[in-house]
């Protein structure tokens, strides 16, 4: 499965509606919502006012990704605004299950991630208890920053457990993904590929997604 996610991080929020509309027109298949808390990284992004916006105007699924401490206070408010999926960072808590379970009461997909400097081996517990995880290729806070290489053995790592396992999870990746390293990304075994600056920095965003996904 080839999908992208277009990461709203990076659209003008002077005309947020128009950029939400410009996705719905797109092959996007997700609309990536990037919550940073200034705290679990080292930048501040937007809340739930913004949420409501993108849940009011967007016919594309809401992918959250939640880069802040303590997710068990917050993810079934995000929940209630709207989301499709709810992900958040293993590094960030000390028992991921019970805030899995609390998503997935609310009838909402679950997403668990990890920095670039996470093993990915931790992600192995919990492989047939997500609906989805996602391998961070830049570390989360930013976007525009340059994809890191070694992501993709780690893609190949995943995918290989995902399917020897018979696993329906899906592999998300996350940062720095462009016209250029997508298709190696999907067949390393990425099912989702989330992009910001490359969709919506770009001359033509429609031409951008219609690409990646080819
Ligand atoms: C980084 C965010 C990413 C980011 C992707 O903290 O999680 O989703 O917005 O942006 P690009 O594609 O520009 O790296
Ligand atoms: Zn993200």
């Amino acid at each position: 499965m080839k999908q992208i996610a277009p990461s709203i991080l990076s659209a003008d929020f002077a005309h947020l509606e128009q950029q939400v509309d410009l996705i719905n027109r797109s092959e996007a298949d997700l609309l990536h919502v990037d919550v940073m808390d200034g705290v679990f990284v080292p930048n501040i992004s937007f809340g739930f006012p913004v949420m409501q916006v993108l849940h009011q105007y967007s016919t594309k699924p809401l992918d959250v990704h939640l880069m802040i401490v303590h997710p068990e206070r917050y993810v079934e408010r995000f929940c209630d605004a709207g989301a499709w999926s709810v992900g958040f960072h293993l590094e960030a808590v000390d028992d991921p299950l019970p805030i899995l379970q609390l998503i997935r009461d609310k009838g909402v997909r679950t997403c668990l991630t990890i920095n670039p400097d996470i093993d990915p081996q931790r992600l192995l517990p919990y492989l047939d208890k997500v609906d989805m995880v996602l391998l961070m290729s830049v570390f989360a806070g930013f976007g525009g920053q340059k994809f890191i290489p070694e992501t993709i053995d780690k893609i190949r790592f995943i995918h290989r457990e995902i399917q020897q396992r018979n696993l329906p999870t899906l592999l998300e990746v996350d940062g720095g993904v462009n016209t250029t390293n997508a298709s190696t990304l999907f067949e390393a075994g990425a099912d989702i590929l989330v992009a910001g600056n490359a969709v919506f920095h770009a001359p033509n965003p429609l031409t951008v997604i219609q690409q990646m996904k080819q």
